[in-house]
């Protein structure tokens, strides 16, 4: 670790000028193809970083090992989203990349997206954490100073898999932090519905759009 190659990725370099950079970060099961359509809605023009998990559980792709469905095992969260840190800026630099750069993810995408602010706070300016929880289940979010940085979380109210209680958890760890915490609630289950979609886009346009 860390080479460019460690992760299979896909890149697409920005269509505007002074647009962050993307990190997509898939959902159990996906790959990094799946979020590049929900990239290029949220911000029009912006590059787009997409990786691929490297655990395999059952042939599904994913970012980090659990014991069951909604319980995680923590020490392999914590272990993955180091790895994933040390990659980002190998592949930023490798592509020719700017920052600031922002995570979108699903699902256990936002949950290591999530663990990656709470463990590495410089690495990300922003996040927006759909269908996702607190990724470190059990332990405390450790002293991360998260000032100066901003989460949209959009969660289901009826979400079976990453339950709102765990959103909540998470953007209240977040916010103690220092970030700034857009919480989005919808009544629908483990998906991202249009309403969401579109408040995650005007967030992302107030905080990160051209200026
Ligand atoms: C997880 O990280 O396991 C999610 O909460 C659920 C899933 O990805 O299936």
């Amino acid at each position: 670790m860390s080479g460019v190659a460690d992760f299979v990725h896909v890149v697409e370099p920005a269509h505007r000028p002074r647009t962050p950079t993307l990190l997509l970060l898939h959902g159990t099961g996906a790959d990094e193809r799946d979020l590049l359509p929900l990239g290029r809605v949220l911000a029009p023009g912006a590059a787009l970083l997409s990786p691929r998990g490297r655990v395999d559980e059952h042939g599904m792709n994913r970012w980090f090992r659990r014991l069951r469905e909604g319980v995680f095992d923590v020490d392999d969260v914590i272990d993955r989203a180091e790895e994933l840190a040390a990659w980002v800026p190998v592949a930023l630099e490798h592509h020719g990349l700017a920052a600031p750069v922002v995570a979108v993810g699903f699902s256990n995408g936002a949950n290591i997206a999530a663990a990656l602010m709470l463990l590495h706070p410089r690495l990300l300016d922003g996040a927006v954490l759909l269908g996702g929880g607190y990724p470190l289940q059990g332990r405390e979010p450790g002293a991360a100073d998260l000032s100066g940085r901003a989460a949209f979380l959009g969660v289901g109210l009826t979400d079976p898999i990453s339950t709102p209680d765990q959103a909540r958890l998470l953007a209240d760890h977040l916010s103690a932090l220092g970030a700034d915490v857009e919480l989005s609630e919808h009544p629908g289950g483990h998906q991202v519905p249009p309403a969401v979609l579109e408040g995650a886009r005007s967030w992302f346009e107030g905080r990160f759009g051209p200026r």
